[in-house]
């Protein structure tokens, strides 16, 4: 018998901003991810869409146009379930319209009905660092409590016209990133001191906070049956201490503390003590109400997804910084680098599993995990990716001792199960998918897509619900 639940969520994860491309197309409006030309790990960015300029993402792969034979092909490997984001601003272009733009709600209805079609579930992540840019001018994006009732005014059109297709719900993609790449988590840009930095980094997540209570009691009312959760980048929270050293290894824990922070308040319901400290030390100042707090202690999130890409490494006295997969830290001499120097870390995502089902007792979601690498066309005219299968291998074998560890894992959801552009380097080059799509760094390509040899691995990964591994 599988160790695989019966009902196991196989799948694939992409972000609308990341494939889509069709950036101004059908009345919709300019993202903050529109406005970066060589991704969000750096936080730079344009501060408007700059004429003759080269921006990965506006064209993307065209998943705008060519999302039936992608699924079709995704309905090939066996999914289960796909998840991927709605773009606020294909629905309300500024944010701040009084109605949605039908164009947008129409184009996800396809998309939605040509999944089910295929027996494939929809999930969604309703944020995933798109934040229309016009809120980023105007408010420096969720720094400003008026992002919330926006936000709201967003989920509630989606819960209305989409409650009935789609059962998995993500309120934020990563919101625990805001502590390092804020524009594209937050849509907000820091300034000034340190502490008052802090202070922007803790509103903003705090209003997030505060939205994300808000959307769950929506969605009990519109869709009682829906599955609401948060999810976090857990890569920033793989942290080993570089040595038995006591300040290594509490340096370690507190670094650790600060992704778990979210998750501790959206599914706990409250504040932990250790983040009141951070507060009073660093003279963080922020404005949180009685009321919100009450909201976000009543609407508590049912389950945690997350990403798990790799674990990093602290040593006391570090300066540790991050980008899209997680804290960048000192080298692991037990670990081998993916190409784009990425610790790989199967144990990792384990030991991650673990410390959710200890922490919280709650069902987890992995919706993402994967290989970015350089793909070759072999002479004979496949791409032999040994590395991304072995990878994915060695993954899924740990979320089965995870299983077997008591872990409540419902899904797994490949990141970029077909090329996409990356999020923090704006590459193509940077490749995830077990499908080939021929577009290059700087836009030039047919768009052709072709199956890798991982494909077949993933196939029968799930036709044998894991037991092949
Ligand atoms: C996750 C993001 O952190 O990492 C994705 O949610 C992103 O949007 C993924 O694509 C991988 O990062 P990158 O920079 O390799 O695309």
């Amino acid at each position: 018998m599988s160790i695989f639940p019966k009902d196991f969520l196989w799948g694939g994860a992409i972000a609308a901003n990341q494939a889509e491309g069709a950036w101004n197309i059908d009345e919709k409006g300019v993202a903050i991810t529109d406005t970066t030309q060589h991704g969000i790990a750096k936080n730079e960015h344009d501060e408007e869409v700059l004429p003759n300029t080269f921006y990965p993402s506006h064209e993307a792969i065209d998943f705008y146009h060519n999302y039936e034979r992608d699924l079709e092909l995704m309905a090939e490997m066996g999914f289960k379930c796909f998840r991927t984001s709605i773009a606020w601003t294909r629905i309300y272009p500024t944010g701040e319209e009084e109605s949605p733009n039908e164009k947008g709600l129409h184009f996800y209805d396809c998309l939605f009905d040509k999944m089910l079609a295929l027996g494939i579930q929809p999930v969604v992540t309703i944020s995933h660092y798109e934040t229309p840019l016009a809120l980023h001018k105007k408010y420096n994006g969720w720094e400003n409590k008026k992002l919330i009732s926006l936000y709201i005014k967003f989920c509630k059109t989606i819960f209305e016209r989409f409650g009935d297709k789609v059962h998995y719900w993500m309120t934020f993609n990563e919101m625990n990133n805001t502590q390092t790449i804020p524009y594209a988590a937050a849509a907000m840009d820091l300034s000034g001191s340190y502490s008052h930095q802090l202070s922007q980094i803790y509103q903003a997540q705090h209003n997030m906070y505060v939205a994300n209570a808000l959307a769950n009691k929506l969605a009990k009312e519109i869709m009682p049956d829906a599955h609401m959760g948060i999810m976090l980048s857990l890569s920033q929270a793989a942290v080993y201490p570089a040595s038995p050293k006591p300040e290594d290894v509490f340096g370690a824990l507190q670094l650790q503390r600060r992704t778990f922070v979210s998750s501790d308040v959206q599914l706990k319901g409250c504040y932990p003590g250790y983040v009141k400290r951070i507060w009073d030390e660093y003279n963080v100042k922020l404005d949180i109400t009685d009321e919100e707090l009450d909201l976000i202690k009543k609407y508590k999130s049912e389950f945690l997804a997350f990403s798990y890409y790799r674990s990093s490494t602290f040593e006391d006295g570090m300066k540790i910084y991050g980008d899209t997969g997680g804290v960048v830290g000192k080298p692991n001499p037990y670990l081998k680098n993916s190409a784009w120097g990425w610790p790989v870390d199967p144990l990792g995502l384990r030991w991650m599993c673990n410390l959710v089902q200890d922490r919280y007792d709650c069902p987890m979601f992995i919706v993402e995990n994967g290989l970015g690498a350089v793909d070759k066309i072999s002479e004979d005219g496949k791409i032999h990716d040994k590395e991304r299968s072995d990878y994915l291998k060695k993954h899924l074998k740990q979320i089965g001792e995870a299983i077997k560890d008591g872990c409540k894992v419902i899904g797994y959801t490949w990141w970029g199960p077909i090329d996409i552009v990356s999020a923090g380097t704006g590459e193509m080059n940077k490749r995830y998918g077990f499908i080939y799509v021929d577009r290059d760094n700087d836009g030039k390509g047919t768009m052709k897509r072709m199956k890798k040899d991982s494909f077949n691995v993933y196939k029968e990964i799930i036709e044998t619900n894991g037991n092949c591994l």
